[in-house]
């Protein structure tokens, strides 16, 4: 019998997350720095007769539990590569927000990726697993690596990015989700509408902020507070208005920042230190802007076999 792999992976708040010009394959550019952050999901994968998917967790109940789970479609790509069958069960221990703007998703894909390459012995290189992660979805390949990274292109073209230091963080999670190619859809139409004479097609390459990357190269939290950025959040916000109150309530709160994470609708707020993040939280969730509230930091490590 042969002994079940269980994988981590790690949620993502992207710092700067520029959007450019809509491309003709549906994706847009990005300048997309990434930061890896301590909440995880894991993946445990189990021999199986065929490929099966269960989740746990308070989220558990809106995991897909088919093939259009991204940890399926993972396991299904390295098969696939190697010519084997994909019979394995894929348990998923869910505690990402789920359509949460923190690719839990994503994390559950380069989990499961990894774990069944270990269950496998199939021994894919790391470029090999980066390149099915680039298929599986544009955050896929950064929840393999964890960190910090720069993504380009759609997000999948990564350079590691150096941080001096941890940073604080809270998260506020919402009630229910936001479909990422609805905000991206939002954002586009937000600036066609803008009037500023361009359409989302014609845009200038998205640059990563000199700015940003120096108060990450330094660990310097009241620096990177000044210069997070995320071209999505009117979007967000425009599809879901009551997240104003929620980056309102952190703020006063005493967070140094706040802003959407990713295309939303969880928050992040960046705060001095443990003690004021810990102050955040509590301030969130005794005002009723959110489900909940959770203090981590980052960076985190990406996927890792734990045993
Ligand atoms: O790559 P992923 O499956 O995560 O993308 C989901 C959707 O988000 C895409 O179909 C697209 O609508 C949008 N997207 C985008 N530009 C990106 C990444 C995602 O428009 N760079």
């Amino acid at each position: 019998m042969t002994a079940p792999v269980v994988v981590r992976a790690p949620a993502k708040v992207n710092v700067q997350l520029a959007v450019g010009g809509l491309r003709p394959d549906g994706f847009h550019d990005l300048a997309n720095v990434f930061l890896a952050v301590g909440l995880y999901d894991e993946v445990t994968a189990t021999p199986a007769d065929r490929l099966r998917i269960t989740a746990a967790g308070p989220d558990a109940d809106q995991v897909p539990l088919d093939e259009s789970n991204l940890a399926a479609r993972a396991a299904l790509a390295l098969a696939r590569r190697y010519g084997i069958p994909a019979d394995v069960r894929l348990h998923i221990a869910k505690d990402i927000p789920v359509a949460g703007g923190m690719a839990g998703g994503s994390a559950d894909a380069a989990a499961a990726l990894l774990a069944c390459d270990t269950l496998w012995g199939t021994g894919a290189s790391r470029a090999e697993l980066l390149d099915i992660c680039a298929e599986l979805g544009s955050d896929v390949p950064f929840s393999l690596v964890g960190g910090a990274a720069l993504g380009r292109g759609r997000g999948e073209l990564l350079e590691p990015l150096e941080t001096g230091g941890t940073f604080h963080w809270v998260f506020a999670v919402a009630d229910g989700g936001l479909s990422t190619p609805a905000v991206y859809r939002e954002c586009d139409r937000l600036r066609e509408d803008s009037g500023h004479g361009y359409t989302a097609a014609d845009l200038p390459d998205p640059q990563p902020s000199p700015r940003l990357l120096e108060a990450l190269r330094t660990g310097d939290a009241p620096a990177l507070a000044g210069a997070l950025s995320n071209d999505l959040q009117p979007a967000a916000l425009s599809l879901r208005p009551a997240l104003a109150d929620t980056l309102r309530t952190g703020t006063e709160a005493g967070a140094l920042a706040a802003l959407v994470s990713g295309s939303g609708p969880t928050c992040a707020f960046l705060a001095e230190g443990a003690n004021a993040a810990k102050a955040v939280a509590e301030a969130l969730m005794a005002s009723g802007t959110c489900r909940t509230a959770r203090v981590t930091s980052g960076p985190a490590p990406g996927a890792t076999v734990l045993g």
